[in-house]
């Protein structure tokens, strides 16, 4: 049997480039579908800084082509003139993501790469669901954030498309084209990242608008949410060259002496978060509740975003609080290590992977309950609250603080959470069932008895 060729398209792919969760599962779930015997390319953006740099396969007019092979993936970089800068996202993403679409059929066709599935993630792929689909291939279509659509005004975008005019209603939304809109319609399957923000999504409370499409998808059973894995030897406390490796919670110890040395508090057991800072986070939240939070714990924050939350950290730092900005991979990894819990007050949480993270330390998440948190966190290792509000996250975080004087019941906790399966093996799997639904088993020949009224 000839191996199902599938290809991934996203914007973002770790290590190459990152700047959210999505890059981490175009690292983990193509390795993991290589696994199970499936023939995977990964098709992303050259941006002009990604390291390890590809090397050039092909050129052909103002498009260049690099490629990496690694762990069994191939991965392929589509390079265009408005690529060619610093940094991932811009301004100019619509026409960016527009250019880099119509340019990636043509290129693989040319670099004789064909595929059975096209699996496109969030809205920068949108697009080429849209055109793959005209090609007779399978799509599957994933929701990473359904926040970000890629929108810019109709009368300008429609024609960067290159798409005849049947096309457009699937592209408007109140006037704008929106990218994500052109997936979420045109795939054969979507999915997102857990199974509560699948149905979260339906509601207009958590649909940005798209609820009625998407409303319609889930009720024909097709938007399906399975929950992302975590790349277990990327986050593995037993071999973590970052800290102290430890396979067992009594090993970590020594780690939150580390740390609480490190950050140079007063020694109170440590609350911690790793985020970009956004609104998403609920980091705002975490702001207000840090007077109250700050009597049982002291509280470390890692990560970079909205200026205004950097200014609102930086004015708490000193007072039971410790703000480092900007991203830090060592320290992040001595942070869920030597941490004692960890906090995730956001507001919406398509699936999260940092509470996963924390788990698998030993760290004990105090989480809203929303999407991909309320999914993963066992409420006998974590702790939840429903309000997105900082009396909420108080209340929750003082009965962790008091769970954590009995120091056999936190044991437990943390090492339930420890052992905890996060692997990919279980999504794949899904996955893979999506790309190749077995054919509908023939309907059974209806009697004449079964086909007539019941009798009464
Ligand atoms: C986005 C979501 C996050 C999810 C990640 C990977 O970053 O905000 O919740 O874990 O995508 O799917």
């Amino acid at each position: 049997m000839t191996a199902l060729r599938v290809l991934h398209v996203a914007s973002e792919v770790y290590p190459f480039s990152r700047t959210g969760g999505l890059a981490d599962v175009l690292d983990a779930l193509p390795r993991a579908l290589a696994g199970l015997g499936t023939e995977v390319t990964v098709l992303s953006p050259w941006y002009r800084d990604i390291q390890p740099k590809p090397q050039l396969v092909a050129e052909f007019g103002e498009v260049h082509v690099g490629e990496v092979r690694e762990h069994g993936v191939r991965y392929l970089f589509l390079g265009l003139p408005e690529f060619d800068r610093g940094g991932v996202y811009h301004p100019d993403d619509v026409w960016r993501f527009v250019r880099f679409c119509r340019a990636a059929l043509p290129a693989l066709d040319a670099l004789g790469v064909s595929f059975d599935v096209l699996h496109a993630h969030d809205w920068a792929a949108g697009l080429l669901t849209m055109l793959a689909r005209e090609r007779g291939v399978r799509t599957v279509f994933t929701i990473h954030n359904l926040q970000y659509q890629g929108r810019w005004n109709a009368w300008e975008a429609f024609s960067w498309t290159g798409l005849p005019e049947g096309a457009y209603p699937a592209l408007e939304f109140f006037g704008d084209i929106n990218l994500m809109k052109a997936g979420l319609l045109s795939a054969d399957v979507v999915t997102t990242v857990s199974p509560t923000y699948a149905r979260e999504i339906t509601t207009p409370e958590f649909g940005e608008g798209l609820d009625p499409v998407l409303r319609e998808r889930f009720a024909r059973k097709e938007l399906v949410g399975l929950l992302n894995g975590l790349d277990v030897e990327r986050w593995d406390p037993g071999a973590d060259p970052e800290v102290k490796a430890y396979r067992t919670y009594k090993g970590k110890a020594p780690n939150t002496r580390a740390l609480r040395k490190e950050i140079g508090l007063r020694g109170k057991p440590v609350l911690a978060t790793v985020t970009r800072l956004v609104e998403q986070k609920g980091i705002d939240v975490l702001v207000d509740a840090l007077p109250e939070l700050t009597k049982d714990w002291d509280v470390v924050v890692l990560g970079s975003g909205d200026p205004r939350l950097e200014a609102a950290l930086r004015e708490h730092d000193g007072q039971g609080v410790r703000y480092y900005e900007g991203m830090n991979e060592p320290l992040a990894h001595r942070i869920y290590a030597g941490a004692d819990a960890f906090v995730m007050p956001s507001r919406f949480e398509p699936c999260g992977l940092s509470q996963m993270i924390a788990m698998r330390y030993g760290t004990p998440p105090i989480v809203r309950t929303t999407g991909g948190l309320k999914d993963s966190v066992p409420k006998d290792v974590g702790f939840h609250f429903q309000k997105a509000g900082a009396a909420a996250l108080v209340r929750a975080a003082r009965s962790a603080a008091k769970a954590l004087e009995d120091p056999a019941g936190w044991r437990e906790r943390a090492e339930l959470g420890m052992a905890h399966d996060f692997s990919w093996g279980t999504a794949a799997r899904r996955y893979l069932d999506l790309y190749a639904p077995a054919p509908a088993a023939p309907k059974p020949k209806r009697t004449r008895k079964a086909a007539s009224a019941p009798e009464l």
